[in-house]
């Protein structure tokens, strides 16, 4: 591996949103920086999801399999690579999963955060200053503010009401986090974006769920009467945002990231379904929508303000709805293995407890 450049520790970067940004990063950086992606590979990571960037850019990139909590490794890898960033995606991420089982989710989101947060300070913090250049991201999300009922959306200041165990414990993460950055002033920086949609998001998650099931002939369960609203963001323009974050946010600070598109769950699933049926000259319909009960404590809807990073860090979301729609759907479709391969045993497995079917 190289060095003398811009290290990034990227965690949970065999992910959804993770692989996506190391892609971004190497498409707008080649062989500038090195990146070290440090994944435990849950159900939800995949190594090949950077197969493309592993050949093309071996000499500046490394995948290590590991788990953020893991002390020892940690220490290690720090003192090894000294990365000068750290973008934190690991995370068990699925809702529905933290209502089933909630342990692992204060595990990783909270305390591996914890632990994190105190290998950057161990490795970079001393005499009481922390060593120039080096920033910690922690990516967050809007359901720390818990749902809106009315007309209005959150700002960065507003408080926390998570309703969920996943949403509890990213909140815990940022509560943590923000204390680094009050005791300690800590270079670190919360984004907290809204529902993020793209290639590489594996089926359990609202969108590929649908159009794996479209592909499949399979009903498409839609939870309660398919009214709650989620303000649906591109993942290209979440990455793009997280990079001028790090290159322009200042320390210490929280950045809303919102897609601008708020849009009803059965709104997305009409427009999906006939995406894949004009795509596959499929004969499938809206017949395949199941109304099936409600996920337990289901935030009505999600809005967020996004003045902050509009009007201090210039950036707006750039790819209309639409647009990238038809290229998610379009993708998962060019890629059927990547669908298949997701849905292996456990997937079935997790898909017939919750679905029963
Ligand atoms: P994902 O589930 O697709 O990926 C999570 C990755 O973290 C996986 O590769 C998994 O193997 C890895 N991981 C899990 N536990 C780990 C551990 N203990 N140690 C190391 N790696 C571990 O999730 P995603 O959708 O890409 O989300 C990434 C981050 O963005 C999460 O922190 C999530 O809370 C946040 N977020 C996601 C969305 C969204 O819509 N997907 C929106 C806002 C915020
Ligand atoms: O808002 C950001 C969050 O978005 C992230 O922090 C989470 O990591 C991410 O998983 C996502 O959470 P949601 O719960 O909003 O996403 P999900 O795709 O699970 O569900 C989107 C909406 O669709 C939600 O209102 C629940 C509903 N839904 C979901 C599934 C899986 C259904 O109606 N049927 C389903 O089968």
């Amino acid at each position: 591996m190289n060095i003398n450049k811009n290290t990034y520790f990227i965690t949970g970067g065999a992910g959804f949103i993770g692989s996506n940004f190391i892609r971004f990063l190497f498409k707008r950086y080649g062989n500038g920086i090195r990146v070290i992606n440090l994944d435990k590979l849950t159900y939800a990571g995949n190594e090949n999801n950077l197969s493309d960037i592993e050949k093309d850019f071996h000499d500046n990139y490394k995948f290590i399999k590991v788990d953020i909590t893991d002390d020892v490794t940690l220490s290690e890898i720090f003192k090894k690579y000294s990365p000068d960033i750290i973008v934190n995606f690991a995370a068990e991420s699925h809702v529905d999963r933290s209502i089933k089982s909630p342990e692992n989710f204060i595990q990783t989101n909270t305390f591996g955060v914890f632990k994190l947060l105190e290998h950057f300070k161990d490795n970079f913090y001393k005499d009481e200053k922390w060593i120039p250049n080096k920033r910690f991201i922690q990516i967050s999300t809007d359901e720390v503010y818990g749902e809106t009922k009315n007309k209005e959306s959150f700002s960065e200041v507003s408080p926390l009401f998570p309703s969920s165990p996943y949403a509890a414990s990213k909140a815990s993460a940022d509560l943590l986090a923000y204390s680094f950055v009050r005791t300690f002033k800590a270079p670190v920086i919360i984004t907290r974006s809204s529902n993020n949609f793209g290639p590489y998001q594996y089926p359990e998650k609202l969108i590929p769920l649908i159009v794996n099931n479209c592909l499949n002939k399979k009903p498409i369960p839609i939870y309660g009467d398919g009214g709650n609203i989620r303000d649906w963001l591109y993942v290209e323009d979440n990455v793009r945002a997280i990079d001028i974050i790090i290159n322009r946010g200042k320390s210490g600070e929280i950045y809303n990231i919102g897609g601008g598109n708020e849009i009803s769950n059965i709104a997305i699933a009409k427009i999906i379904i006939d995406l894949v049926k004009n795509y596959t000259n499929s004969d499938i319909d809206y017949s395949l929508i199941r109304f099936v009960k409600d996920r337990k404590g289901h935030d009505k809807r999600y809005s967020l303000k996004t003045d902050k990073i509009r009007s201090l860090l210039n950036w707006k979301p750039e790819t209309e709805l639409k647009t990238a729609l038809e290229r998610t759907v379009r993708w998962y479709i060019d890629n059927r293995k990547w669908l298949e391969n997701s849905t292996d045993k456990e997937y079935n497995l997790y898909y017939k407890d919750t679905y029963g079917e």
